[in-house]
């Protein structure tokens, strides 16, 4: 089983990067869990994508998101809501229209999430259902929301309690996915 994760954040020390790639390490036996990043899509611009098509980095996350089983969007909260670059994506990802369905139409997605702060980026995952029920995915019920991280990535005591958080959101998502429909 293959599994995408989408980080929305492009710093490199992001604390989302580091939730999926602790994902890409617990993820179960069997299962290859890829990461991958925003890097290098422009915003989006009607008159670009006229002129020049959809950009590669655009065609390239579609193909992982494709050859994928499950995609994770690993968001972050800016003001109660997924930071541009994410929407961003997701947007280009639409285009051209006929792209959206074999794109996301019935796909398994999961939304997960970590922030410093105390509600683990409940409010960007909650504002995302508006988007992902317009893309048509099939949304996984379980979210992976993951509070005070800059604490828990202290490579002790509490980052064995994320990884064992992270290992059973997993095992639910991975089910699901296992799921006929
Ligand atoms: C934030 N941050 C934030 N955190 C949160 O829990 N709720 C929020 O609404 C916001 N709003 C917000 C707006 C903007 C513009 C920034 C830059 C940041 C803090 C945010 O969670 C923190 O910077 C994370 O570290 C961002 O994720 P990465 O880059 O570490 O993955």
């Amino acid at each position: 089983m293959k599994i995408v994760a989408v980080s929305g954040s492009l710093r490199a020390k992001s604390f989302n990067t580091r939730v999926a790639r602790l994902m890409a390490e617990q993820a179960p036996k069997g299962v290859e869990l890829q990461i991958q990043t925003l890097h290098g899509i422009p915003l989006y611009d009607g008159d670009l994508e006229e002129k020049e098509g959809i950009p590669a980095a655009v065609e390239s996350l579609r193909g992982a998101i494709k050859a994928a089983d499950g995609l994770v969007l690993v968001t972050p909260e800016y003001n109660a809501g997924m930071p541009g670059v994410l929407k961003n994506a997701l947007d280009w990802l639409t285009r051209p229209g006929e792209e959206m369905k074999p794109t996301f139409g019935g796909r398994k997605t999961a939304l997960a999430g970590a922030t410093p702060g105390a509600w683990g980026t409940s409010l960007a995952q909650s504002g995302a259902l508006i988007n992902l029920r317009q893309l048509g995915v099939h949304l996984y019920p379980g979210y992976l929301r993951v509070s005070k991280v800059h604490e828990n990535l202290d490579g002790a005591g509490a980052e064995e309690k994320l990884k064992e958080q992270i290992r059973k959101w997993l095992a639910g998502f991975t089910d699901f996915i296992g799921q006929s429909e």
